[in-house]
């Protein structure tokens, strides 16, 4: 394993950072959206970013789930009724029609993302219908280079789902796994047995899928160091490409579902921490890297790979090599980014389909950016990307001095300099192996939003 990925875990220090804050999947984040940016506005700045010739990258939300797991954060529709797909398909397709007549057919989408709730809740013909109403107005790669991938669960994979969407040109799939333990399972009404989650993994390497990712939870209730433990070193087993661990977000004032979670059967903050601990040194023993944020690779993975290269990109889909693209998101919720802006469509059905049934494209909010807005969002994106910053880099790119600009920042650092997060020297900040769990914190310092906020909306960093 590179030196450069190794992450050190100092409690003492985690739990003095253990703060609210954002997750910079977008900076300036979802707080700054307004409703000034309409489908209008959306509309000439789409148009204005063809002159770049810049690729596209596409977002699906299919937004439907046919059970609910009581910790879902995510924006969902729960239903058993599978007709609910056509009549938003039918609206998705329209949207498709409108947003392709802003952008030049000749712009390749090097990236095609399909997200949920679940995306396999749609039939195999629908998957197909999707696909091919898709290549009618955008020109997708058909040569296997693009970055095409598809969220599964895998109680809604049936014996040729796999197939079917690798020969559509699906190349990448990550699987919520969440846990194995069946007593967490139950509490969570997410019960899957390791027999299907397996045979999806098998599947999908003998389809040739390049990349296969797998998302953990950690925090649900019931969870022990041990029952966690023994999930992680099942999967490690399997050996997947890529290994999401993410934080359980308890907050059931925002998300109904969690309000049947049994409170008292939630881990506590020292158990938590103990399994993440565990669940670290589990996946560098095994050979995994950190990547950040939740996220880790083997170090032949091409995420790996690339934050070794400073290559490395994040937005609001996690992290990618493709950094070169206008993001342009389709179905309800989906956030586009898209020139100089981001554009959400509205979250609710109803809405979604009465603008497109009245033929307008339904982004509802959003924000462009102002210089400073590019400038901070470039220095968060390379210290969550690569954990470091040359300001020579900022400074050629943005025209400014780094050490003037960030007076203020750089004196923000000092505390945390202090603790081992991170040194900065003349030229450059690079954050520390204890400072990388931690990198939201030193992100906050750069948000300039952030100063102003009042309220606490976020989750904890850890
Ligand atoms: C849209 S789901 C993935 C696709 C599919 N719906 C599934 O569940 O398999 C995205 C992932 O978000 C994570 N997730 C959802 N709610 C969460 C929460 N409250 N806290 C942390 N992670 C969460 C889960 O790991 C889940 O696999
Ligand atoms: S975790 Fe996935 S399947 Fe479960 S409710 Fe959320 S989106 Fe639906």
């Amino acid at each position: 394993m590179s030196l450069s990925q190794t992450i050190d875990f100092d409690l003492d220090l985690i739990n003095r950072y253990n703060t609210a804050g954002p997750r910079y999947t977008s900076y300036p984040t979802a707080v700054q959206f307004h409703e000034g940016l309409d489908a209008d506005r959306y509309a000439e700045i789409a148009r204005g970013t063809n002159a770049s010739g810049r690729p596209l990258s596409l977002y699906f939300h299919i937004p439907f789930c046919d059970t609910v797991c009581f910790y879902c954060a995510c924006n969902k529709v729960v239903t058993k009724d599978r007709a609910k797909a056509r009549p938003y398909l039918d609206r998705l397709y329209k949207e498709m029609a409108l947003q392709g007549e802003l952008f030049d057919r000749s712009r390749p989408v090097t990236q095609l993302h399909w997200g949920g709730g679940t995306p396999t809740f749609i039939s195999h013909d629908e998957m197909i219908e999707l696909m091919d109403k898709t290549r009618e107005h955008f020109r997708l790669l058909d040569d296997d280079t693009g970055e095409y991938s598809i969220e599964i669960d895998p109680r809604e994979v049936h014996d040729d789902t796999l197939a079917l969407l690798r020969k559509l040109g699906f190349n990448r799939i990550s699987l919520g796994v969440q846990d194995f333990d069946e007593t967490v399972q139950k509490a969570v009404n997410r019960v899957q047995t390791e027999a299907q989650v397996m045979s999806v993994l098998d599947e999908a390497r003998r389809l040739g899928f390049r990349s296969t990712s797998v998302d953990l939870i950690y925090g649900l209730p019931h969870q022990t160091p041990d029952t966690f433990g023994d999930t992680v070193r099942r999967i490690i087993e399997v050996n997947p490409a890529r290994i999401s661990v993410f934080n359980y977000a308890h907050l059931p004032d925002r998300f109904k579902p969690q309000r049947r979670i049994d409170e008292d059967a939630l881990p506590n903050p020292a158990d938590k921490l103990t399994i993440l601990q565990q669940t670290i040194q589990q996946l560098t023993e095994a050979g995994y890297v950190y990547i950040g944020m939740d996220h880790f690779a083997r170090p032949d993975d091409e995420l790996a790979v690339a934050q070794r290269d400073h290559t490395l990109y994040r937005n609001f889909q996690g992290y990618s090599t493709h950094s070169n693209c206008d993001l342009i998101g389709l179905g309800s919720t989906s956030v586009g980014v898209v020139g100089n802006s981001y554009s959400q469509n509205h979250h609710d059905l109803e809405k979604y389909y009465q603008c497109l049934d009245e033929n307008r494209l339904a982004v509802f909010r959003g924000v462009e950016l102002d210089t400073d807005d590019l400038l901070r969002r470039d220095v968060i994106t390379r210290l969550i990307c690569h954990f470091e910053l040359a300001f020579a880099d900022v400074e050629r790119a943005h025209g400014i001095v780094f050490g003037d600009y960030f007076a203020q920042e750089l004196e923000g650092l000092k505390p945390m300099e202090a603790d081992g997060l991170l040194k900065v020297t003349s030229n450059a900040i690079t954050v520390q192996p204890a400072g990388r769990l931690l990198i939201r914190n030193i992100c906050m310092v750069f948000d300039r939003y952030l100063r102003q906020a009042t309220e606490q909306r976020y989750s904890k960093v850890i």
